[in-house]
């Protein structure tokens, strides 16, 4: 018999299997809306495209670099946090990785031994708990509801048997697009300094956030990682460039680690995302201003398609509706509503263990015209009429 471990019998991200299925229908019908997958559809910003080009062109190598990314790329990075959030940042505190999903596995593997418990929010990101449940750790979900805004508070980590060893926080956050109140994020972030709960604030979404501030964790205590990436805000998916600023003590780790995992991050994504990185941003918060309209449509007018029930998102591209008065699957919903009329959202099962079959995320990161069509379709559509 072939020998699978039981680590790796980790739930799949269920994300990654409806844009498998809205990629079929694409095949076969030609018309799906993706308000599934949370990613950009747009490219990378011209510069980026530019430096790529430029490279390879002149016949750059494009070999293995530091593990740890090249030092202009971690510079641009370091100066990139001075800018926006006013914080000193050295690049020696930047560690490059392919995407951030590839500076998480480094990073748990690093701070937390198999045992520890590491402490999120549900709803929360999907691959932090696969993740983490992979690598042996126990997942600790705070039940995190629209009182708080679907985030994390110290009050919750004060009513713990003992203080975990980690804790993550992810503001904007995935799926709600809530953002963490500043002092509360400050609170936090003291509270985990004085526990010895190593804080991972994934700042993933900065730079997309809509009338609402999104402090950074360093502004307050530098013993905690802080989580970036050029796929959101940079609109880079794939060209897989995230990075941590860490503490001293998890900066050599990570490299040897990531050295061990990776190698490096991918050399044409490095180049490109320097390109990103040091020039103007005007194409790239015109984005911003149609995730903006985008967000603003939805708030308009999903209760009226049926689906009122969801907390404004602060920041990111995501809204994350209540559909418990139309289905308790949320998995076969949304299938159905695929076939139906070619509406891809995500199930909220994969956010949401407990509450996940009664929610949706909607992605409002497209063409504002298509998040228009697809709210015609669901108006439209027998499902959501409950
Ligand atoms: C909250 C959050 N963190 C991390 C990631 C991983 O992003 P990437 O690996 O592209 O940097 C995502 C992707 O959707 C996310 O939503």
């Amino acid at each position: 018999m072939q020998r699978v471990s039981e680590r790796s019998e980790v739930e799949p991200f269920y994300v990654m299997e409806v844009l498998k299925a809205a990629t079929e229908r694409q095949r076969t019908h030609g018309d799906v809306l993706f308000l599934c997958a949370g990613q950009p559809s747009t490219p990378a910003p011209a510069a980026a495209r530019e430096a790529a080009v430029a490279a390879l062109q002149d016949g750059q190598v494009m070999g293995y670099t530091e593990s740890t990314g090249m030092l202009p790329l971690r510079q641009a990075i370091a100066a990139h946090h001075r800018e926006t959030a006013g914080i000193e940042v050295h690049s020696d505190d930047v560690v490059v990785f392919p995407g951030s999903s590839g500076a998480f596995t480094a990073l748990f593997l690093a701070a937390f031994d198999p045992g520890d418990t590491v402490a999120m929010t549900r709803p929360g990101y999907p691959a932090y708990r696969n993740s983490l449940s992979a690598l042996g750790c126990s997942v600790l979900e705070l039940d995190c509801g629209a009182e708080t805004r679907y985030q994390p508070t110290v009050a919750m980590l004060e009513t713990l048997a003992e203080p975990p060893a980690g804790l993550i926080v992810a503001s904007p956050a995935n799926p709600t697009g809530t953002v963490i109140d500043t002092r509360e994020l400050a609170k936090l972030a003291r509270w985990c300094e004085e526990h010895g709960t190593l804080l991972i604030s994934d700042e993933i979404y900065h730079g997309l956030t809509y009338g609402r501030e999104a402090a950074s964790a360093w502004a307050t205590s530098r013993s905690g990682v802080v989580v970036g990436s050029m796929s959101k805000y940079f609109s880079m998916t794939g060209w897989r460039i995230g990075w941590l600023l860490a503490p001293p003590a998890l900066q050599r780790p990570l490299e040897v680690l990531t050295g061990n995992l990776n190698i490096c991050a991918p050399a044409i994504g490095q180049v490109a995302a320097i390109g990103a990185l040091t020039s103007g941003h005007a194409e790239l918060d015109a984005h911003r201003e149609r995730y903006a309209a985008n967000r603003d449509l939805l708030i308009r007018r999903l209760p009226d398609v049926g689906l009122g029930d969801f907390a404004p998102p602060d920041g990111a591209f995501y809204a994350w509706c209540d559909v418990s008065h139309l289905t308790q699957d949320s998995v076969a919903w949304c299938t159905a509503l695929l076939e139906d009329c070619g509406v891809a959202l995500t199930p909220g099962v994969d956010f949401d263990t407990v509450e996940g079959h009664r929610k949706v995320r909607l992605s409002f990161a497209g063409a504002t015209e298509e998040v228009a069509e697809a709210l015609d379709r669901m108006a439209a559509s027998p499902l959501l009429k409950g």
